[in-house]
């Protein structure tokens, strides 16, 4: 991408405070104690009060109210409350863009794809793969950030674009300028935030999800989720042309049609978990 390009792109979106930069760190850092994280999340009273309702919402699921900040980090992980940040801080973007791009499918879809990655993943533990649901979960939630920047940017093109790969009946991804692609711009972004690698990888090549070798498998993952979400009907466009699943990224998941089937009803059926999600991007 062109530097301008770039630099527009990232003026578009909203920065890191400091006290969210600080989160982001202890929460990343492998030797912070839930204490550590406890004490940091304190800091910013409106994230305390996210991480509160999530971990005492459907998607968590459990009977007695969690009171404590200290509980809910345990119960909740820190993968989740990273992506619970992420999600809160750039959901504060759909103020800036315009009307033509839909923001709340847009989110209901990244919502999806992430339930349906974390249900993917669970379903993996059971063959002794070493994927972590809640890092997976993070990086399916923020998949097509990549779009949601473009749509910033210039909300009128994007939608365009959008509306020629519709007429044209072909997936939106391959109607793109490769260099301003929604999967490069997330990548980039990725990079600016100073996301881990892999989490950048998994945003980058979701639409080539074997040309990692190292993380073919999660990037697969999210890839599959991705279009299942599209075949579940939460699109960001409702006539947008749903990408085809490739064989050899199915066949490296490895698991039954009939499990992804199986898994695909859960989620729907699980409407609370989306909505505990969708109420967050909605509060700002
Ligand atoms: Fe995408
Ligand atoms: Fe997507």
């Amino acid at each position: 991408m062109e530097q301008k390009a770039f630099s527009r792109a990232v003026s578009a979106l909203p920065s890191l405070t400091a006290v969210l930069r600080r989160i982001f760190a202890v929460v990343e850092d492998s030797n912070s104690s839930v204490l550590d994280i406890t004490r940091v999340l304190q800091m910013d009273p409106a994230i305390t009060g996210k991480v509160l309702r999530l971990a005492n919402s459907a998607y968590i699921g459990i009977p007695h109210t969690v009171s404590s900040i200290q509980n809910a980090v345990t119960l909740l992980g820190t993968r989740r409350i990273q992506s619970l940040i992420l999600v809160s801080i750039l959901s504060s973007v759909k103020k800036n863009v315009c009307a033509p791009f839909p923001v709340i499918s847009y989110w209901r879809h990244s919502v999806c794809t992430a339930l349906i990655a974390e249900a993917i993943a669970k379903s993996l533990r059971r063959f002794d793969c070493a994927i972590d649901e809640n890092e997976l979960f993070s990086a399916a939630i923020l998949h097509d950030i990549g779009k949601l920047i473009a749509a910033t940017m210039d909300s009128e093109s994007f939608v365009q674009l959008y509306k020629q790969s519709i007429l044209k009946e072909v997936p939106f991804f391959m109607i793109e300028n490769e260099e301003e692609a929604h999967s490069s711009l997330g990548g980039y972004y990725a990079e600016h935030w100073g996301f881990p690698n892999e989490l950048k990888q998994c945003i980058q090549m979701h639409h080539e999800p074997l040309s990692d070798k190292k993380l073919a498998l999660r990037i697969s993952i999210i890839h599959v989720a991705d279009i299942m979400s599209h075949v579940l009907g939460f699109k960001i466009f409702s006539e947008e042309v749903t990408p085809m699943i490739q064989e050899d990224v199915l066949n490296l998941i490895g698991l039954p049609l009939e499990r992804l089937r199986v898994i695909a009803q859960s989620v729907i059926e699980d409407q609370k978990s989306i909505e505990a999600f969708m109420d967050i991007v909605n509060e700002i």
